[in-house]
Order: C-alpha cells, then sequence, then structure tokens
C-alpha cells in the first residue's frame, strides 16, 4: 500500500552505499523509517487483512479489544518517557488508548474485561530512541485506518456509530498531525544521528509485536 516513490528509492540506495551520498547529505529519518519497515508493513497488511477480515459487529469488537488490550500497555510505557514534549511531540493528544476506550464503551465492552498483553507481547523500549520507533509505528498507522474505516463502513454501515474512533485516528487533522510528527522525527535524527538505527530497530519491533499480537490464536 505504501508506495516509495522511484527519488525515496535511489535515495536509499544511495544512502545503503550503493553510491556516494554528496558530501553532509543525510537521508531524512522519516523516509528512512518508510523505505525500511516498507515491506514489514505490506506483511503485515496481508496478515491482517484488513478490512475483508472485519466481517461483522463481532469480529469489529474483538478487533477494537485486541488493540485496546496491546496499545495501552505500549503507550503507558511510552508515556513514561519524559523527552517528548521537549522533542516537539504532544504525546498524549495522539494516544490512541482513551479513544479505544470510547469506542469500547459504546460498544458496551467494560474496560475491566479486556486484561492488558503480557509483557512478553510488548515491544522492548529501552531507550526513548526506540520509544520513537514505536511511536512512528503508532502514528502512521492512523493514516491507513481511515482508509480501513471507509471500507467498514460500507460494510457494517451505522452499526458503528460513536465507535469509530480509533479508526477516525486524527480525522481532519491527520494531515497536520502526520507532517508535525515526521518534521520531529526528522530533527530528533539530525540532533542524535548515532540514535537512528535504534529508532528505526524501536519500529521493526512494534510492526513485529502488533503482526504477532493481532493474529495470535486465542
Ligand atoms: C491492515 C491493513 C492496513 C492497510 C490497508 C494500511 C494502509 C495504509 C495506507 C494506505 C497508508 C498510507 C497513507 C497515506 O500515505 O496517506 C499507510 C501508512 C502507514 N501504515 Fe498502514 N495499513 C494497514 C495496517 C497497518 C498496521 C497494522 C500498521 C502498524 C501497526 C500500519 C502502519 C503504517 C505506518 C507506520 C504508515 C506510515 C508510512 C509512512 O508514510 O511513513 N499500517 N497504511
Amino acid at each position: 500500500m505504501i508506495n516509495v516513490s522511484t527519488s525515496a528509492v535511489a535515495e536509499i540506495e544511495d544512502y545503503r552505499g550503493t553510491k556516494t551520498l554528496p558530501a553532509g547529505h543525510r537521508v531524512a529519518l522519516s523516509q528512512r523509517l518508510r523505505s525500511e519497515t516498507s515491506e514489514l508493513h505490506r506483511e503485515i497488511e496481508a496478515r491482517l487483512g484488513f478490512p475483508d477480515s472485519i466481517r461483522d459487529l463481532a469480529a469489529y469488537r474483538s478487533c477494537l479489544v485486541s488493540y485496546y488490550r496491546l496499545y495501552s500497555p505500549i503507550e503507558s510505557c511510552l508515556a513514561a518517557f519524559p523527552d517528548w514534549d521537549g522533542n516537539g511531540i504532544g504525546l498524549r493528544e495522539r494516544l490512541q488508548g482513551p479513544r479505544l476506550l470510547r469506542d469500547l464503551e459504546a460498544l458496551d465492552v467494560a474496560a475491566a474485561s479486556c486484561k492488558a498483553a503480557g509483557g512478553e507481547w510488548v515491544p522492548l523500549v529501552p531507550d526513548f530512541a526506540h520509544a520513537l520507533g514505536v511511536f512512528y509505528v503508532l502514528e502512521g498507522s492512523t493514516l491507513g485506518a481511515q482508509y480501513i474505516l471507509r471500507r467498514l463502513r460500507e460494510a457494517l454501515g451505522n452499526q458503528i456509530d460513536g465507535a469509530d474512533a480509533f479508526f477516525r485516528g486524527h480525522g481532519a487533522a491527520s494531515g497536520t498531525m502526520w507532517n508535525t510528527a515526521k518534521r520531529a522525527i526528522d530533527s530528533y535524527g539530525e540532533k542524535h544521528p548515532e540514535s537512528c538505527d535504534s529508532v528505526i530497530q524501536g519500529a521493526c519491533s512494534m510492526f513485529g509485536a502488533v503482526g504477532r499480537w493481532m493474529t495470535r490464536p486465542e
């Protein structure tokens, strides 16, 4: 689903050392994240099979429960880092746990019945750089979610009225929110070139965690 433009591919080939980059040129971290996780994105898209795998309201509810059980411990872990504001990211307004909770309430699911995923399912986040990689995946996934929601609406209609905040993501503010996030990520990458690989690693483990958890046998 992600189209990496020809020029981006050329730059990544450069980055990987196929050609020599102009002195002082560094690929923006958000661009590296996009390119270096595009295969993982393709895999997770196929593995989850949204929206076709969500055929009715029961499947929709169970999908939201699963997301809530995984995202709440991950987001608590991210929120424990004090570095967000200083790096230009308002984490609180972006958290998906509260939106999931609202949707679940609208679907009559008690939050207390949703046990958080155990530590073995949650990606390792040893430092802020890894946390930023996890954040990239969480934020980026809100882009695809809007496309998924349009298709879910076709299948489920008004059954999900009042319970679609998670898939709506940032709604009309999506473009602005995504650009702000990417600018903050790029600026972190410029200030901390030595930590960029850890950011990528954090993003890769987040893709792995979501794929494993969402397709686990119950
Ligand atoms: C399962 C079905 C999925 C579909 C159909 C889908 C679709 C999409 C689409 C269309 C975009 C690009 C949106 C745009 O550029 O405006 C996108 C971006 C993205 N998605 Fe997904 N997605 C899916 C699942 C996921 C999942 C489960 C995750 C991770 C938890 C995820 C993470 C991302 C990220 C990080 C981006 C941003 C890529 C970038 O531009 O850097 N996606 N997705």
